[in-house]
């Protein structure tokens, strides 16, 4: 079988809460003060059904009717066989991956949009403001909030709106309104912009932007979402790792060895390995790889710590493995990859063993696109490549031990709109870029008076 299909009444009615089975409870999100910080405090940030679920320890959450009408226009999506990669690389190996590039935005993202914008839409909420990396989530954010009916503005990180000019139209004729970022629309800009007009932005950046933006719409109806990082993010992308269960099962699989995706702030990887990590808690032997660029290594080379989620501290201080809040990392194509921190689930479920990260440089992970796009076909995203360049080096060690290993990952999305990096790479343009650890403990520095997150767990940091 080359594609296992769900139908829509097999789609799963409820995500998976990965909080409810990690071995040691999840640390809570600090305020200012170094005290725990409680919904209320989220309050204007975030609407309460969506505050719910990021603090919930229920293992299972519903998926409600009118959410998954909405996933219905793309989902379920398609398990595939790279059996031609398969050939090409003469492994015995098995590999699968979740075809999430079919979604209308072109990646998993539209996932947690749908149900950011209806959970908003539920709580009376008129517009939502985000920030965008590579531009698939404000894509996504902008789709979800057309269907649903709200305003959405969207701050894309300058460097990424230089290279994919094309993400700001398919925003604005999903109704979004896109600016770069920093831009001169907000004081953290305003900021950012005095002491380094040059900067090509990031993540840290555009997040304080959209949370300003919200907080400070006096009539109370604008409300932030963020594409990933948060708990209630990876809960709505479990959908992924759950319909892919099901269709391995159906293809006849009774084991999966290896489960891989590429991790910016963790959500792809988390939708579609947190179902295996369960499995993995419960005794299965997996390897489960979340993949990152060598050039913002959070997890590989980043410690256990508190930090803020953005440059300007608007954000409550998060439990994760992070380079400091203020870190922009490279202007590699993979933007969205290009972020300081990690998930704090994806980053507990490191500290507690569970997953075995990896980092790659961009030219092993562009080679690996080339030789995707040419037996499979698809052109993938940049941010993509890191899980498909993993998933060679996995195919090829079977290879060597002659091993049949059933791996699995997950492609989050297609580079339809990313050509330029492809070009580029073709015309020898790209170069390798790796975080030397005194890089690393440089922008370290300014965290170093934030509490510690794992050294009283392991003794780590
Ligand atoms: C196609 C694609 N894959 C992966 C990512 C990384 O984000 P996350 O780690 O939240 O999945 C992005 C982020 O923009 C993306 O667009």
């Amino acid at each position: 079988m080359y594609k296992i299909f769900l139908n829509e009444d097999e789609m799963p009615r409820q995500w998976y809460n990965l909080a409810a089975d990690l071995p040691s409870p999840m640390l809570p999100p600090l305020g200012p003060d170094g005290n725990p910080v409680g919904p209320d405090q989220l309050a204007p940030v975030f609407p309460m059904n969506l505050i719910e679920q990021e603090v919930s320890q229920e293992r299972w959450i519903d998926i409600p009717e009118p959410v998954l009408e909405l996933l219905y226009r793309w989902r379920p999506t398609p398990l595939q066989r790279a059996v031609h990669l398969e050939r090409y690389l003469g492994t015995p190996a098995k590999i699968y991956f979740k075809n999430e590039s079919v979604s209308p935005a072109g990646s998993h993202k539209p996932n947690t949009a749908v149900a950011q914008a209806w959970y908003n839409k539920q709580f009376g909420i008129k517009k939502l403001t985000t920030e965008t990396g590579a531009g698939q989530w404000g894509s996504a954010l902008s789709f979800a909030c057309s269907l649903v009916g709200l305003e959405c503005k969207v701050f894309m990180v300058r460097i990424s709106f230089d290279q994919k000019p094309f993400r700001k139209v398919m925003m604005q004729t999903w109704g979004g309104q896109c600016v770069p970022s920093p831009s001169t629309e907000t004081q953290a800009g305003r900021d950012v912009l005095a002491k380094n007009p040059d900067t090509p932005g990031s993540l840290g950046i555009a997040i304080s932007e959209a949370v300003e933006a919200a907080v400070t719409d006096t009539t109370g109806q604008t409300r932030y979402a963020l594409g990933s990082v948060l708990n209630h993010v990876m809960l709505h992308q479990t959908i992924i790792g759950l319909e892919a269960k099901k269709q391995l099962e159906k293809a006849g699989v009774k084991k999966v060895d290896t489960v891989i995706g590429c991790a910016g702030g963790g959500s792809n990887f988390a939708g579609i390995s947190f179902p295996f990590v369960n499995d993995k808690i419960h005794g299965a032997k997996i390897e489960i790889i979340p993949v990152e660029p060598a050039s913002c290594p959070t997890l590989t080379k980043a410690p256990f710590v508190y930090d803020h989620g953005d440059i300007a501290k608007m954000t409550p201080l998060l439990p994760m493995h992070s380079l400091g809040h203020s870190f922009v990392p490279e202007p590699i194509h993979a933007g969205g990859l290009r972020y300081h921190g990690m998930a704090p689930l994806v980053s507990q479920a490191v500290v507690e063993g569970l997953l075995s990260p990896m980092a790659i440089q961009q030219m092993e992970c562009y080679k690996a696109a080339m030789i995707f796009a040419q037996t499979e076909g698809i052109i993938v995203a940049p941010e993509t490549s890191h899980a498909i360049a993993a998933t060679i080096r996995k195919a090829l060690e079977a290879k060597e031990e002659g091993k049949e290993r059933v791996i699995l990952f997950n492609l989050s999305g297609h580079g339809l709109m990313d050509l330029a990096g492809y070009d580029k790479y073709m015309q020898g343009l790209l170069v390798d870029h790796a975080m030397h650890q005194d890089e690393v403990d440089a922008a370290l520095k300014e965290i170093s008076h934030h509490p510690v997150a794992a050294k009283n767990r392991t003794g780590k940091w």
